[in-house]
């Protein structure tokens, strides 16, 4: 592997449309700041840059459908996350926004560098235009009837119903969603970033020189490549973003994915004077810690604008991660089904560590995972308290009780403690090693064994035993269950780094420093200890319950519109209203249509006549309690013929959020034949 004298470590910038969620945080936060804080803790030089990605079409959405500017909601969200991640303990070394000046003079910079040297290619193309507000349409920003599946509220680039993709041009009867009005078709010019002449570059650096990537990032990559790439368009009409730098582009932004990752930059100069040195010197190592949706953009789109612009170094590893589900559901910002940092941090106050501790342990590191809160109870009271805090607040117990806080001097050494402190040294070796290969699930849990070696080792060595015969051999093994105390105290750091700093203030440890990891004589014999605390606490049922059912609760809220609400359907005329003959009506006789499960057969006395009416609401109504129940019926719908039962309208019907079919009432008694208009 090649020596590097520097690292920056990157984390995706998450847009400020919405609060931070375990997904984030396992799959891109977490791991990043454990490998930043191993790395600082060696004594490398490392920077990890971050910040909010502030630009893109949705949050101009929302800001619109909270009648704000985006301005207001990126600063909204911004705070927000950047206190989150503070108090959760993810140690940036600067958390940016893309709103920044210096981040529009950077990208802009970056832009105009690209185009000054024909990287770009200007292409003319058909977008709507809302003529109404005089603007360009996103295609989020468009309505109409998908061509595949006839669902009338798709949007301009997917239609969620049959989840095709979707071009805006395509949409049968497009409609604005900001005026409503029908859009027009215009001519407008972007400029492309000709992927395609890149191929052969990004195949080789890839593909040849990057097999040590992870097989998830790899494979992807290779995929794309082999689907063969296309020229991306770097605008957009917009007036939310980087303006772009050219004559005549009015109107006109660069698209949120090409100035996103320069945030990184931008980042890094308002860190440092020295930016370029982490940027551009080849001794320097770049690492992007993203989520699967990203990798497109920080293997092969950003890798192609830093290679044409020559200057930058390449990613050396972009270690990105799965999805992290919830409950065995997809997490969803937009439907509020999370867990989010913001609210846990209140929910589990100073719980930081058991959050990090089951999201590294469950990490979704090569495939799909699932967070769930019975799983969280656990591994806390199993793992965590069971076994490193249990361990830890009974070796410093003893020390108090046996030898008045101090380190003893240990001197009946036998084969058992020697192993013992051997295998110290040998678990930080394998920490290490998947540490450095971004494997951080086995580097938590080859941690955990560390604690578990002491539990073990205490629990044969049995020093509240020894202590009633054997003073020295009771030293001996206090003396090395501190040694592993001690070496958790750092060796956890990275992980856990409240509990690790917490357990180093009771050893009275100062120095921070991870080559003292795997020593055998940390602490010195005579060295004071302070009484212990307890590192973690059990959890109980009562807030578990809580959270699955906060949970339960948001997924009826998304479940609700989604099921039985259908959007509005297109405008009629009066008179197309006043065509309906609708009635108010009494069943006088109910009986079920034999063979059918759902149809009951009604006479209805329309005030007019006396009808028959076959309805589907056989499963819903039993037919001896619905005689006699006023009802509305469509009077002039073509008869039609229901199982050999001539039909002679319709009764109006609503349904529940369990599908249930309620009969459509006036709310008074009325005479039958009083018509509804
Ligand atoms: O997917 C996202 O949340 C993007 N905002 C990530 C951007 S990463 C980078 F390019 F800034
Ligand atoms: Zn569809």
């Amino acid at each position: 592997m090649k020596k590097f004298k520097r690292t920056l470590v990157t984390t995706a910038l998450p847009y400020a449309n919405g609060p931070i969620h375990i997904g984030h945080l396992a799959g891109v936060y977490v791991p990043a700041d454990i490998y930043v804080r191993y790395l600082r803790l060696k004594g490398d030089d490392v920077l990890h840059v971050g910040g909010s990605d502030e630009h893109g079409v949705p949050i101009t959405l929302t800001a619109r459908k909270e009648g704000v500017t985006p301005q207001d909601i990126v600063d909204k969200y911004h705070k927000i996350n950047k206190d989150a991640f503070e108090e959760f303990g993810i140690s940036f070394d600067i958390y940016s926004r893309t709103s920044n000046k210096i981040h529009h003079e950077t990208a802009s910079q970056f832009f105009k560098n690209l185009y000054e040297k024909g990287v770009f290619i200007e292409k003319e193309s058909e977008q709507y235009y809302d003529e109404e507000v005089q603007q360009f349409l996103a295609d989020r920003y468009i309505t109409g009837t998908c061509p595949h599946c006839g669902n009338d509220s798709a949007y301009g680039d997917q239609c969620e119903n049959c989840g095709t993709s979707l071009n805006s041009l395509d949409l049968i009867n497009p409609k604005s969603t900001i005026s409503g009005s029908t859009p027009v078709k215009r001519q407008t010019n972007h400029w492309y970033l000709p992927l395609d002449k890149y191929e052969p570059f990004l195949q080789k650096w890839i593909l040849d020189e990057h097999k040590e990537w992870k097989s998830n990032v790899y494979g992807q990559c290779k995929s794309w490549l082999a689907l063969g790439l296309q020229p991306r368009a770097v605008s957009r009409d917009l007036d939310w973003g980087v303006p772009v730098p050219v004559d005549g582009a009015k109107g006109k932004v660069l698209y949120v994915w090409f100035d996103a990752p320069i945030g990184y930059i931008s980042a890094t100069k308002e860190l440092t004077p020295d930016w370029e040195k982490y940027w551009k010197d080849p001794e320097s190592r770049l690492i992007h810690f993203i989520g699967k949706d990203n990798i497109v953009f920080h293997c092969i789109i950003f890798p192609t604008m830093l290679h044409a612009e020559g200057s930058f170094n390449l990613p050396d590893n972009v270690p990105a991660n799965e999805f992290l589900n919830l409950e065995n559901k997809k997490i969803s910002t937009s439907k509020n089904y999370a867990v989010w940092l913001h609210e846990y941090l209140v929910d589990f106050k100073d719980k930081q560590d058991v959050l990090r501790y089951i999201l590294t342990a469950n990490a979704p590191e090569t495939k799909d995972n699932d967070f769930n809160w019975k799983d969280f109870q656990a591994r806390n009271n199993n793992e965590l308290v069971a076994i490193f805090g249990n361990f830890v607040n009974r070796t410093m117990v003893l020390t108090h009780k046996y030898f008045e806080g101090k380190v003893p001097i240990p001197s009946k050494f036998d084969n058992f403690d020697n192993e013992t402190l051997d295998n110290i040294s040998t678990i930080v070796k394998n920490v290490e090693d998947a540490l450095e290969h971004f494997k951080f699930r086995d580097a938590i849990k080859e941690a955990m064994n560390l604690a578990r070696l002491g539990n073990k080792y205490l629990a044969d060595s049995e020093p509240w035993k020894t202590i009633n015969n054997d003073k020295e051999k009771t030293a001996t093994i206090l003396y090395v269950s501190l040694q592993i105390t001690a070496n958790l105290s750092l060796l956890m750091e990275p992980f856990l780094p409240f509990s690790a700093n917490k357990l180093r203030k009771m050893l009275n440890i100062e120095t921070v420093d991870w080559n003292l990891c795997g020593q055998k004589e940390i602490l010195k014999s005579g060295h004071s200890i302070e009484k212990p605390q307890l590192l973690f606490e059990k959890i109980d049922d009562n807030p578990i319950k809580t959270q699955i059912d906060k949970l339960k609760a948001s997924k009826e809220e998304e479940e609700t519109p989604t099921n039985t609400i259908n959007p509005v359907k297109p405008d009629i005329s009066f008179d197309d209203f006043s065509k309906l003959d609708i009635r108010v009506g009494t069943i006088l006789s109910a009986e079920k249509v034999p063979k059918t499960k759902k149809l009951l057969k009604l006479k209805i006395d329309t005030g007019i006549d006396q009808r028959t009416v076959v309805s589907g609401i056989a499963e819903h109504y039993d037919p001896e309690n619905i005689i006699g129940k006023q009802v509305t019926i469509l009077m002039n719908l073509a008869p039609r013929n229901i199982k050999g039962i001539e039909s002679q309208g319709m009764i109006l019907c609503a349904k529940d959020k369990e599908d249930k079919l309620l009969l459509v009432q006036p709310s008074e008694q009325i005479i039958d034949g009083a018509e509804v208009n």
